[in-house]
């Protein structure tokens, strides 16, 4: 019996849309289920040695259909809460159809606050989001130091290192990655926005909340940060200022900048090669002969 294998697995395009499953059949569940294992004992491998999972109060930000969350139902049956909050509206109904009881489940916003009361969580993880967030990343964070009790800990993974080639189209340097956004409008089901983010810029600005306690490298290509809560009251626009002191941080908003010009370089180039195609296929002697038939379905449709 696998650890979960009292739920159901999410539709296709739930399991589909938090990474992408090889396969709509037996095989791409196989995916999802080992990759949930895994990230539960990933988490488990960064924590702090006997931390006790049992009777914590806990929560999964950004937790789609409950991909991890649902690999800890003997926590969460054991006088544990389990909490999963995502903006996708039918990946929390699933949940909350089908893996509450024993876990919890509720659509939060785009931007913060969330209802939860203020210091009333023991632990948080957040896998492969603060990937994505871009303007409210900052609000997220404080926002889940809010509801964080004190001393309480939380898991967050950040992407940039192992994934600079694949995302930028560019290798991978430290010192001109800050916190870099690609990909700004990017809907979710597409993939949603990229945030690239370095090591020195995680100390610098999440360390003005957190203690960064232990830090593992290259987990699901992405890196993995444990932090403690710091007894600090601090806003989005504090936890965001640039270190004067520091000329990475310039370096890295030119590198953005010079990011962004490309990619609105490439969507050109892809937008003029798209237009030449149809300007090709509209000279071609079919498209000419069938343009009446275009004229009669164009009046058909007005007098509709
Ligand atoms: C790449 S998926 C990862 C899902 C899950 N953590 C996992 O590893 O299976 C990112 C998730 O973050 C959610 N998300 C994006 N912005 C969010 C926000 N502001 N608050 C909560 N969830 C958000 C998305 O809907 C998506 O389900």
């Amino acid at each position: 019996m696998t650890p979960s294998s009292k739920f159901p697995y999410p539709p296709f395009d739930l399991a589909t849309r938090v990474a992408k499953l090889p396969s709509n059949d037996f095989a791409g569940f196989i995916h999802y289920e080992m990759a949930g294992r895994e990230l539960r004992q990933a988490l488990i491998d960064l924590l702090p040695d006997r931390y006790e999972l049992a009777g914590r109060r806990v929560l999964d930000f950004g937790s789609g259909s409950g991909r991890t969350l649902r690999h800890f139902a003997s926590e969460a049956e054991t006088g544990g809460d389990y909490w999963g909050i995502d903006i996708d509206a039918p990946s929390v109904t699933w949940m909350q159809q089908n893996l509450c009881p024993p876990f919890n489940a509720r659509v939060c916003g785009t931007a913060p606050p969330v209802a939860f009361e203020s210091e009333s969580f023991d632990l948080i993880w957040a896998l492969s989001v603060f990937t994505h967030l871009t303007e409210h990343s900052a609000e997220w964070l404080l926002e889940l130091h809010r509801v964080l009790k004190p001393d309480g800990l939380m898991i967050a993974s950040y992407m940039g290192r192992w994934n600079s080639e694949t995302l930028a189209h560019e290798p991978w340097d430290e010192t001109r990655i800050g916190m870099n956004v690609l990909q700004h409008d990017r809907p979710w089901d597409r993939g949603g926005p990229v945030v690239l983010m370095s090591d020195w810029w995680i100390e610098e600005h999440w360390g003005r909340a957190f203690d960064l306690v232990d830090r593992r490298p290259r987990v699901f290509n992405q890196t993995w940060q444990l932090l403690r809560k710091r007894d600090v009251s601090i806003t989005p626009d504090e936890l965001m200022a640039p270190a004067s002191c520091d000329e990475r941080e310039m370096r890295a908003l030119r590198h953005n900048l010079i990011q962004l010009q490309r990619e609105a370089t490439r969507l050109r180039d892809e937008v003029e090669a798209w237009q030449e195609n149809v300007a090709e296929v509209q000279r071609s002697l079919s498209w000419r002969m069938t343009a009446p038939l275009r004229r009669a379905r164009g009046v058909i449709g007005r007098s509709d």
